[in-house]
């Protein structure tokens, strides 16, 4: 199984990151292949605890190398900090941490130009995390980026920089803002640089040797399927691509290397930032959720909107990101409800009976359907203390069954609480 893919199934925060510190274990590598300061991955285990936004979870795997791949944009002051946090504790990762000189670097002017695109949306604002996100990617595809590559050369970034603020600041003054002043991006830019430098070498050559003797390689996707920029709720989405398919041209590893895809879901639902949801619960079950999973933004601290199990969203991710099987996680989260909702596919005003699919529409269209819901009871106990499948209370286990048959996905592992250890493998 040379290249595993670990993918979020839902709207992002399905624990991923605590997943591939798990699977790090057996990996050779792990590497991120897109988005970048937006995500935020929680890792809970003998180190510490970690909340890391850029670097690959295989950090505690001291044999494993952490690649960042070229489809990821990097904030260099988050991933300084971040690899100060990992040395901290005790973690060395000179000659193990590879950054892609591909990469495009978040430069100061990108979360502006996002703060006036935001602002001037309103209400119909996509929420963002802030940290840049679509003015970066918007620069890489039209040929407006900064790579890695140029801080090679001081006078190539210099040149670059200068070009994109005459852009960038007669844009940023033509909307009230401050312009932004080349010396001292430059000279903050290469102070940075200077710092991350030891790191950056493409890992290109690295992971076809792997592949070559079979090695094992570990993707951790950022963001959810459903905030793809192709396949989510447009425009209530991120600027790069979430899904497996985007692992091939984020790390450059060929399709066929990769064999095993797990997608990540909740076993409720939860949603940061704008757009459709069709489960979401504005009620006192919502609260609880939301109370019960401490469900609040690991990047921004927003609360999270949280909703029942959407296995007609959940089919549909698997289905696209070719999900060999699941990882339910957060089922502990659902110990107390005395009634547990999942929904099974939606009813649109205008189609009568007929259940519709998320594909069939756009976000417009899906925050006009209604969702069709089964209901299970709830097991009512607590669920965090066990380690097999079999000592599940039997309701917890027909919930897990019942999603696992909902969303045409065989469930592989179930998650009870924060902890490394609170893992379930399935047989
Ligand atoms: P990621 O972005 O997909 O890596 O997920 P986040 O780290 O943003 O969010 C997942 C949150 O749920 C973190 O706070 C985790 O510590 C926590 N968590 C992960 N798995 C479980 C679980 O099974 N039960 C509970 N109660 N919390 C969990
Ligand atoms: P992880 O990897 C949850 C959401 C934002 C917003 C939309 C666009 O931790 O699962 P952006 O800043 O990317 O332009 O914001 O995407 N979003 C996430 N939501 N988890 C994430 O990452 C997210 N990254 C972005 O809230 O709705
Ligand atoms: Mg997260």
């Amino acid at each position: 199984m040379p290249v595993t893919i670990v993918v979020g199934s839902q709207w992002g925060d399905e624990a991923k990151g605590k997943m591939v510190d798990l699977l790090s274990e057996q990996a050779s590598i792990v590497a991120r292949y897109n988005g970048g300061d937006n995500a935020g991955h929680t890792v809970i285990n003998q180190y510490g605890t970690f909340k890391l936004r850029l670097t690959p979870n295989g950090f505690s795997t001291p044999d494993a190398s952490c690649v960042i791949g070229s489809g990821v944009v990097l904030n260099l002051a988050t991933l300084i900090s971040e690899i100060q946090t990992i040395q901290q504790a005790g973690i060395d990762l000179t000659n193990r941490l590879w950054i892609s000189p591909r990469c495009h670097v978040v430069m100061p002017y990108h979360p502006a130009v996002e703060a006036v695109y935001e602002e001037a949306k309103g209400a119909g604002a996509t929420g963002t995390t802030r940290r840049g996100m679509g003015p970066v990617y918007a620069d890489k595809v039209s040929y407006n980026g900064i790579r890695l590559f140029d801080f090679a050369d001081p006078a190539v970034l210099k040149s670059k920089l200068e070009t994109q603020l005459k852009i960038k600041n007669s844009f940023l003054q033509a909307s009230g803002k401050q312009p932004l002043d080349l010396e001292e991006i430059l000279s903050e830019k290469l102070a940075q640089y200077a710092q991350l430098k030891q790191y950056v070498q493409e890992p290109f050559g690295l992971i076809q040797d792997t592949l070559a003797r079979n090695g094992e390689i570990l993707l951790e996707a950022a963001q959810g399927s459903l905030l793809d920029n192709d396949w989510g709720t447009y425009p209530f989405v991120t600027a790069s691509t979430t899904i497996s398919g985007g692992a091939a041209a984020g790390l450059g590893v060929a399709p066929r290397w990769i064999q095993r895809v797990i997608g990540v879901a909740k076993a409720y639902t939860t949603r940061v930032g704008a757009g459709p949801m069709p489960t979401e619960l504005l009620d006192a079950d919502g609260e609880a959720l939301r109370k019960a999973g401490a469900e609040f933004g690991t990047v921004t601290g927003r609360p999270r909107r949280c909703g029942w199990f959407d296995a007609a969203l959940v089919r549909f991710t698997s289905q696209l990101n070719g999900c060999t099987e699941l990882a339910l996680t957060k089922l502990d989260v659902l110990d107390f409800m005395p009634m547990i909702k999942i929904c099974i596919g939606y009813h649109h005003p205008e189609s009568g009976d007929r259940l519709r699919a998320y594909w069939e529409g756009d976000a417009a269209w899906l925050s006009q359907i209604q969702p069709v819901y089964l209901e299970m009871e709830g097991w009512m106990q607590s669920t965090t203390a066990v380690r097999q499948f079999g000592d599940l209370p039997a309701r917890a286990q027909a919930y897990v069954h019942k999603a696992a048959e909902l969303t045409g996905t065989k469930i592989s592992f179930v998650s009870v609480g924060p902890e490394r250890e609170s893992i379930i493998r399935c047989e």
